[in-house]
């Protein structure tokens, strides 16, 4: 039986990259998907491609930072797929690279969608879940979280994921509600940020490879597949962690080794 045969989930951000993948592999696993996206043309492709694929999906444009559009959205997908047993979080936005570098408006805005937007939808869809017995939330948060690696409000608003987890995990089990956080290191996507960065320098992936003890940066598949995990029965008993999802980034720090260990 697939994993999912039973999972209706709701995938925010899932007009591109990771939030695609996971909406994809969600669907090959058994589940129905709603997406919502700000970019509502892109998330009705990604409807599309599911679909193409026999699975079913339902696509609408929605703000999660603004909870009236918001809700109006989560009413329209489990009008047309069924009640939400899955929430995942991956919807976010970055474009300030340094702390002293960020404007003000920046810093409101990565927070507002990162963080406030996120609680947004746990707003949302928890009330639901709870009174239908129970269901699962994964949150997309970062390694940013855990260490600096540049985008500071981006980062602080990923922290913010991680604590926004224990709470929920805690205050929803008895509910029959597990809530868990993936951190992704590097995941070769074509967002924005990645972009930008690859027109400064096309081998930016290769290069970061030498800082993963995996050889490589992840793509939005390995991100997709724990996300699978944590939002299955097979996690029945897990909640509240915080998944690095990293290619063994965060354990220890190779290429600083490499300069005192001359093997
Ligand atoms: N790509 C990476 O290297 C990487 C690393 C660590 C964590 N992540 C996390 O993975 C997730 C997906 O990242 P990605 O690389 O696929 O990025 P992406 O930019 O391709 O996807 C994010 C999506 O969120 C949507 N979005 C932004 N603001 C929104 C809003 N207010 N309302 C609704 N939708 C909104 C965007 O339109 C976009 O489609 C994010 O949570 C990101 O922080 C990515």
């Amino acid at each position: 039986m697939p994993r999912h045969d039973q999972t209706i989930a709701l995938v925010t951000g899932a007009a591109h990259g990771i939030g695609r993948a996971i909406a994809r592999h969600l669907s090959r696993e058994g589940a129905s998907v709603a997406v919502i996206d700000l970019d509502a043309e892109g998330v009705a492709e990604t409807a599309r491609l599911v679909q193409d694929e026999g699975g079913r999906a339902f696509a609408t444009g929605a703000d999660i930072t603004d909870m009236d559009v918001l809700t109006a959205a989560i009413d329209a997908c489990e009008a047309a797929l069924g009640p939400i047993t899955l929430l995942v979080n991956n919807a976010a936005f970055t474009d300030a690279g340094n702390l002293a570098g960020i404007g003000l408006e920046s810093w409101h805005r990565e927070i507002d969608v990162n963080l406030n937007g996120t609680y947004h939808c746990l707003r949302a869809v928890l009330p639901r879940m709870q009174a239908r017995g129970g269901g699962a939330v994964v949150n997309i948060s970062s390694v940013n979280a855990v260490r600096y690696f540049g985008n500071p409000a981006y980062s602080a608003a990923k922290a913010g994921l991680i604590n926004l987890t224990q709470s929920v995990a805690s205050e929803y089990g008895r509910h029959g509600i597990r809530c868990n956080a993936v951190l992704p290191g590097s995941v070769r996507t074509d967002n924005i940020t990645w972009t930008i960065r690859q027109q400064k320098d096309p081998q930016i992936f290769q290069k970061l490879a030498r800082w993963y003890p995996m050889g490589r940066v992840a793509e939005p598949e390995d991100i997709a597949k724990a996300v699978s995990f944590l939002g299955s029965d097979e996690a029945g008993y897990i909640t509240g962690v915080s998944l690095p999802v990293d290619g063994g980034l965060l354990a220890g720090m190779n290429v600083m080794i490499s300069e005192f260990i001359l093997e």
